[in-house]
């Protein structure tokens, strides 16, 4: 098939279009050209590259005529956050193409209910990012069922891989905190410190959009979670994670109004996202319908996003055990 991947060379693209590569497909990658896909490169000079910036050309009404006009067999759209953005494309591929895979989140759940929570529960999102991925889940499996367009959503985790930092586990972006953990410093969590994250290593969530591209008819009208086997609870992360460095750590529980105030507004508010949403996803629908098979507990993907980060002295601590 001749497979469009609009945002092709991010976390996900990175693994995506080579393992569509591997599989016979024809792959066009679609992005602004502001940034490489963090590695692969032999596999990437047989892929299309079309630079478009999506935003510049939904505003000029031209996105969907744009991806039309590569003739594609299938779409894979990784960017897409807005429910208007979600239905100008649609619209114009409305007919026009055998398998629509959309990529969304586990943020088009509010606070976890259930544990693991299963995809059948009712949305109750909250922020603007999940709200708008809610819509756009609600639109697009509508549209498959109502009238036949060939939509598939998948919600991965928290995405880790190596070159970028993962979520660490106060459930923000400071890479600092796993030198804290490296020298055994004290390390302060939220709460209880039993908040969950639910990762998953960027490759397997290529492997989930490989296994519903290959699963047309399983695949078609439904919505799909992709995380690790388990999700970790911060103090289990913070365990886990010490223990690379040849310790226990040093942890210190501290209700939130005072662990708020330990760190930056920007880690705050992220913190606050994943522990506000304390994801826990049942991946049994994807692994029953598709054959996903993640390869890496969060753990086992964690610690190659770390050990990266250590290699090219972005986190300074010494080799992981
Ligand atoms: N990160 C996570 O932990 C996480 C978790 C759950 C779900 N998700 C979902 O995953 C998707 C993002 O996938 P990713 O993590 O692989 O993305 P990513 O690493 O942020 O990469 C984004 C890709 O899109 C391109 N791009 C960005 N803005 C663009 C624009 N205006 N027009 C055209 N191309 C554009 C980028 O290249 P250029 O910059 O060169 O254009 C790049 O190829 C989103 O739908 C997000 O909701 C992410």
């Amino acid at each position: 098939m001749r497979v469009v991947v609009i945002g092709g060379t991010g976390h996900i693209g990175t693994y995506l279009v080579p393992r569509l590569l591997a599989a016979g497909h024809e792959v066009i990658a679609m992005s602004r050209g502001k940034r490489e896909p963090y590695h692969g490169a032999a596999a990437w000079a047989r892929v299309q590259r079309v630079v478009a910036d999506r935003d510049a050309e939904e505003r000029a009404g031209s996105f969907g005529a744009a991806v039309c006009g590569l003739r594609p067999d299938a779409v894979v759209d990784l960017v897409c956050f807005r429910l208007e953005s979600a239905q100008q494309l649609a619209e114009a591929l409305r007919g026009r193409v055998r398998h629509f895979l959309h990529c969304g989140t586990l943020w088009v759940h509010g606070p976890t209910e259930v544990a693991p929570t299963p995809e059948t529960v009712p949305r109750r999102p909250f922020g603007e990012y999940g709200v708008q991925k809610a819509a756009i889940e609600e639109y697009l499996l509508d549209e498959a069922r109502r009238r036949g367009f060939p939509a598939t959503v998948l919600h991965p985790g928290h995405i880790v891989g190596p070159g970028w930092p993962p979520i660490n586990p106060a459930g923000n972006l400071d890479t600092a905190l796993f030198e804290r953990l490296a020298t055994g410093e004290e390390v302060t969590l939220p709460d209880q410190g039993l908040a969950t994250l639910h990762h998953v290593h960027a490759d397997d969530v290529a492997q989930a959009f490989m296994r519903a591209v290959e699963s047309w008819s399983a695949a078609v009208g439904e919505s799909f979670h992709v995380a690790s086997p388990a999700a970790l609870s911060l103090t289990g992360y913070s365990r886990a994670a010490a223990a690379w460095f040849g310790h226990e750590p040093s942890l210190r529980l501290l209700p939130w109004p005072e662990w708020r105030e330990t760190v930056t507004p920007e880690q705050a508010a992220a913190t606050w996202d994943h522990i506000a949403h304390s994801r826990c996803a049942s991946i049994e629908k994807a692994q029953r319908l598709l054959g996903y098979m993640p390869r890496y507990s969060s753990l086992q993907a964690i610690r190659e996003a770390l050990a990266w980060l250590i290699d090219n002295g972005r986190v300074e601590a010494p080799p992981l055990e």
